[in-house]
């Protein structure tokens, strides 16, 4: 196995022209858009003279190409200091890019580009962020399980150009930005894709703590010992079936000025999800390496948030159980307490994420923060409702809404669901507080929110977002989203901690 775990993203540099030497093994990067009588490309005035962009249009034109949106052509052109050209059609953009339509052209762009190691590109002429954030994200590769016999040779994307309009600190400050982003998000996918033999509550822990560490932050871990002495009903009852014990992290980052907000960020860490007791099928029941997207993300987002230096308390709250049917485990029909001392019958043990979710989401809770953000691999109705790319957000109405929205805006397309109330019915127990799954089949992503809200102190503005498929993708690669871990929803969470240090 390789020796450094993870990712490594590419270096970057702003440059305000194509530089004339030092990248002639690299492909230039080039947006195109349908202009009227053919493939335009767009935003390259500055970089190209009207020799080399006749000569890429014409070439364009000979291949049939329409400039469409995710279209990708190879040319040589004469005369030009790199090796070759990719274009990248956004399409009939009307003179408006969005940021994620940038950003998804950068990540095929990257795709595409397998075993080269220097992009310059001018995508980031039309959005500097995006593209950088689209480049590294479809960039990305893990490869810490593979041995020399199938290990790539070549090491991927290492070096970015990124051309702009200008190089100057503020721009520079946005590139970087954009690397401490994609980075984040890199580091959610290297947790998620790590398999669960390698990834167990310890070794996450231990990771998590590390990473808290070089950060700056604080770091607190409660070993399996400590849960049961302080009453974390949740988690030891969801892990106490595995030989791997349960943990729970929490890093705080203290960047707050006077009068600055406190965020809670609480992220599901079952490390692996056999469904306990309740066991799940064998088909796809190895998904369940991705029970812990939430943690992964959590964690990501605290980091990135102290690295970007944000204004703001951030405290990541994450309980890490692995979920495993044995003679230890808890059975169905069990009642425990959760931290802070409601009680529950655990009809289900598949319904674990709540269980330890709760515990957590009380004890963020001891921290009065003014907000609360939980994400969690929680459901499969999740999927039933609305697909493999979309998160559903719930929570309290006006922050869910906050979160939605920025959610959309980053292109990871959270959108906004209900609570009704009438579904706390359907958690009535016959001997314990609550029941920890619904006596009805209808409605399973808002019933386990249901669940979550009772743990929510009553001043705390919170959101919950169902990630349990969009953490995933087992699908084939699209845009800047390759196949496992996909990150999300840390650029929501980071929009949100920035939304929030910019207008409280
Ligand atoms: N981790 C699963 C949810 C999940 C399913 C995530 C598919 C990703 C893909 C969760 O712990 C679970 O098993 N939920 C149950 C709840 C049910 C028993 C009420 C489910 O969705 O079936
Ligand atoms: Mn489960
Ligand atoms: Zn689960």
């Amino acid at each position: 196995m390789s020796s450094a775990p993870g990712y490594q993203a590419p270096t970057v540099t702003v440059s305000s022209s194509l530089p004339g030497r030092g990248v002639a093994e690299a492909v230039l990067v080039l947006p195109v858009v349908t202009g009227d009588t053919g493939p335009r490309t767009v935003g390259v005035d500055a970089v190209l003279d009207a020799e080399a962009v006749d000569a890429i249009e014409s070439a364009l034109s000979a291949l049939n190409a329409t400039g469409a949106e995710g279209q990708l052509h190879r040319l040589v052109i004469a005369g030009l200091p790199v090796a070759s050209v990719l274009t990248v059609g956004l399409g009939d953009a009307g003179g408006e890019w969005p940021a994620d339509t940038i950003r998804r052209a950068a990540g095929a762009a990257a795709r595409a580009l397998d075993k080269v190691g220097t992009v310059v590109t001018a995508l980031s002429v039309l959005d500097l962020e995006a593209a950088l954030e689209g480049l590294i994200l479809g960039g990305y590769r893990f490869t810490d399980f593979r041995s020399d016999k199938t290990a790539p040779k070549d090491k991927g994307l290492t070096k970015i150009v990124a051309l702009a309009s200008d190089a100057k600190a503020a721009t520079k400050a946005a590139a970087a930005r954009a690397v401490d982003v994609a980075s984040a998000v890199a580091t959610a996918r290297d947790f998620v894709n790590t398999p669960p033999s390698h990834l167990f509550p310890a070794e996450f822990a231990k990771q998590a703590k590390a990473l808290g560490e070089a950060a700056g932050l604080e770091v607190e871990v409660l070993d399996d010992k400590a849960l049961t002495r302080a009453g974390y009903g949740g988690i030891v009852g969801v892990g106490k079936g595995s030989s791997r014990l349960p943990r729970l992290v929490r890093l705080t980052y203290r960047g707050a000025k006077r009068g600055g907000k406190t965020v809670a960020l609480v992220g599901k860490g079952v490390t692996f999800d056999t469904g306990g007791i309740s066991i799940k099928p064998a088909a796809n029941m190895h998904h369940m390496t991705s029970d812990m997207g939430g943690a992964a993300a959590v964690i990501a987002t605290v980091v990135l948030a102290a690295r970007q230096k944000l204004p703001i308390d951030v405290i990541a709250t994450v309980p890490m159980a692995e979920n495993m049917p044995s003679a230890t485990a808890q059975r169905p029909g069990d009642v425990l307490t959760q931290y802070g001392g409601i009680t529950v019958e655990v009809l289900n043990t598949d319904a674990e994420g709540r269980l330890i979710l709760a515990d957590a989401i009380v004890r963020a809770c001891e921290d009065n923060p003014d907000y609360l953000i939980e994400t969690s691999t929680l459901t499969g109705a999740q999927t039933v409702a609305l697909g493999a790319r979309t998160p559903g957000v719930m929570g309290s109405d006006e922050f869910r809404d906050r979160v939605a929205r920025l959610s959309q805006a980053v292109g990871e397309n959270g959108w906004a669901m209900p609570l009704p109330e009438e579904l706390k019915d359907d958690l009535k127990s016959t001997v314990a507080d609550l029941a920890n799954v619904s006596s009805s089949r209808y409605a399973g992503m808002l019933v386990a929110g249901v669940y979550l809200r009772e743990f929510v102190a009553e001043d705390v503005a919170w959101a919950h977002i169902d990630i349990a498929a969009p953490a995933y993708n087992t699908g084939g690669p699209w845009g800047y989203t390759p196949k496992g871990g996909t990150g999300v929803p840390t650029r929501t969470m980071f929009a949100v901690l920035e939304d929030i240090a910019a207008n409280g």
